[in-house]
């Protein structure tokens, strides 16, 4: 093996040995009311007060983003975290990581990627020259942690996703890298698997997104991560490539 290949998959962490961390059972939230104006028709005030939302959120600073997210009561997400995970980084980031939704580490300590997948995920920018913060910001399709660590259902990562669109406004970045199937197909609206999804260039309103593997996959399935350095190196070029144009 060369030493080239060995320190990619030292970089990559092929060699230590990962575990899984363990499930927390938490009680299912109650579901979610919204308030709504009894002297219209139930559907236009619906639709209304979510254009309402959605039209507030676009036109949001940061300092006002970060406190709408803090205090989020849209989906019945916020009746289990601890906290929520707004993002951390650069916030004129030229790279912009979207993963799936913060585990129980990251609503622990209200940062993502903080746990075994953040480690893999930290290893897998250094070894395309990355670091969180430099140049480089990371979020999640939804900012409250689902319970058992489940899949964000489709009505909380669209509830969630006006904040996600104005993070994404605000940063403005060259390349977005959706990590792991449930942020490609939110930001994608297909239903399409990573398979077919990952080695092409997509965009995310006229921003380049590349997909890969969610760092969490890759520590259960080490053969993938030989894909998933393909797709770094797949993002290396085109962000070189826009750097240039
Ligand atoms: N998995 C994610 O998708 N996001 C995190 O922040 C942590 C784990």
């Amino acid at each position: 093996m060369s030493q080239r290949r060995k320190e990619i998959l030292r970089e990559l962490g092929l060699t230590p040995i990962w575990r899984r961390r363990g499930d927390n059972a938490l009680s299912e939230p109650a579901p979610s009311t919204l308030t709504i104006d009894q002297s219209v028709p139930v559907v236009n005030a619906t639709i209304t007060a979510t254009n309402d939302r959605e039209a507030q959120i676009s036109r949001m600073d940061w300092a006002q983003l970060k406190a709408a997210v803090a205090g989020c009561t849209a989906c019945p997400l916020c009746q289990s975290r601890t906290q929520t995970v707004f993002g951390v980084g650069d916030e004129q980031a030229d790279w912009l990581f979207i993963g799936e939704g913060p585990g129980a580490k990251e609503d622990e300590i209200g940062e993502p990627f903080v746990g075994q997948a953040g480690k893999l995920l930290d290893n897998m920018l250094r070894a395309i020259q990355l670091q969180r913060g430099d140049r480089v910001y990371i979020t999640n399709i939804v900012k409250c942690r689902p319970p058992n660590n489940r899949n964000p259902e489709p009505s909380e990562a669209e509830q969630c996703h006006p904040y996600l669109a104005r993070q994404i406004v605000l940063i403005k970045p060259k390349l977005i890298v959706a990590l792991g199937k449930i942020a490609a197909q939110n930001l994608l609206h297909t239903n399409e698997s990573i398979a077919n999804l990952r080695g092409k260039l997509h965009y995310y309103s006229d921003i380049p997104l590349i997909v890969t593997y969610h760092p969490a996959y890759l520590l259960r399935a080490l053969a993938e991560k030989a894909k998933a350095w393909e797709d770094l190196c797949f993002a290396k070029a085109t962000m070189q490539s826009l750097l240039t144009q």
